[in-house]
């Protein structure tokens, strides 16, 4: 892929983008919400025990915050292949179109990991989130230091309503 490249984070791209990007912002998308509903075989978990990351599940009439990097350079082949690499276990490319602050509307790739994908766990209740965030760890490290970083990524945006309860696993956040 060559040209201008925006990439859109709503996960641990948040806080370890891992590529070289020329420009940032804060953006949203519109019809999805982040949902911890993605097994997680080679990142926080094992194959065995898979760890929970989050992914975007389809949800009309919600917005959700996430920011989004333009790729430094015009020649992407490199970034997109260890992109794919690092996101492959269960997610794939897909386009969203990104409402930013610093520069309007931008279509941007990212990667989601859908219903059918082989690492799919899908809902669960907040007490089961939180053992099993707890009890999983991988190569990447800790599923709780996942859920800790992805918590203080979001505190830096500002978040629609809702958001930060999707993602919670106490029922003490309440916002
Ligand atoms: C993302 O961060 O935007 C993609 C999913 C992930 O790697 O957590």
């Amino acid at each position: 892929m060559k040209g201008i490249l925006w990439l859109f984070a709503y996960g641990s791209l948040l806080w370890k983008p891992g590529v070289d990007y020329d420009r940032q912002s804060p953006g949203r998308i519109r019809g999805w919400s982040r949902r911890f509903w993605q097994g997680s075989p080679d990142h926080r978990g094992t194959i065995d025990k898979p760890g929970r990351v989050v992914t975007l599940v389809p949800e009309p009439d919600r917005k959700l915050t996430g920011v989004v990097y333009r790729l430094a350079g015009r020649n992407h082949q490199s970034t997109l292949a260890y992109l794919d690499h690092r996101e492959s276990g269960g997610y794939q490319r897909c386009w969203v179109n990104v409402d930013t602050e610093e520069a309007g509307i931008v279509r941007a790739l990212t990667y989601v990991a859908l219903p059918g994908n082989p690492h799919y766990l899908g809902p669960t209740d907040t007490q089961s989130l939180r053992r099993h965030i707890e009890r999983s760890t991988g190569p990447s490290g800790h599923n709780l230091d996942y859920h800790q970083n992805l918590m203080d990524s979001l505190s830096r945006l500002d978040l629609t309503p809702g958001e930060l309860l999707d993602v919670a696993v106490t029922d003490l956040i309440s916002r």
